[in-house]
């Protein structure tokens, strides 16, 4: 398909499924912007995409603050996105009688409010 001058954006694209679809989509001609907690893995994934295409923006899906680094950053561009992929995930796997409410916080605000009021 062709994304040329589209412009994407990927929670969680710092690794795995998001940088992967990342990667796809600028090979498709598209500007990627991609979000994950940790700069450091920010900054890896952009060295190797080595694109001019390929932004990073540290934002946490968490929490409405984060997520308003995200949107101050498309706003700043002047761009508008075409796509928003979703993709930003946590997984604590528990045997249910050990699962602590921090673990289930966690997962739910980065799985379900993250993608809700990113959205
Ligand atoms: N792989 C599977 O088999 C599988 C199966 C079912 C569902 N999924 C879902 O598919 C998505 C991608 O999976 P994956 O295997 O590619 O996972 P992954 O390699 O662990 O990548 C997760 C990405 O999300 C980012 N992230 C995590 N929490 C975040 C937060 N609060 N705010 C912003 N970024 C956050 C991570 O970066 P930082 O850690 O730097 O924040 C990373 O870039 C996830 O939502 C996962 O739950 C995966």
């Amino acid at each position: 398909m062709d994304f040329i001058n589209k412009d994407v954006a990927i929670t969680g694209g710092s690794t795995g499924i998001g940088f992967a679809t990342a990667k796809a989509f600028i090979d498709a001609g598209a500007s990627v912007w991609i979000t994950g907690r940790s700069a450091e893995n920010l900054h890896k994934a952009a060295a190797q995409s080595n694109s001019p295409k390929l932004k990073t923006v540290v934002s946490d899906t968490s929490n409405l603050a984060g997520i308003a680094v995200l949107e101050e950053a498309i706003t700043d561009s002047s761009r508008k996105l075409d796509v928003l992929l979703l993709n930003a995930g946590v997984a604590v796997f528990a045997p249910i009688e050990q699962a602590t409410e921090a673990d289930f916080d966690a997962q739910f605000n980065t799985n379900v409010k993250g993608y809700f009021f990113t959205l």
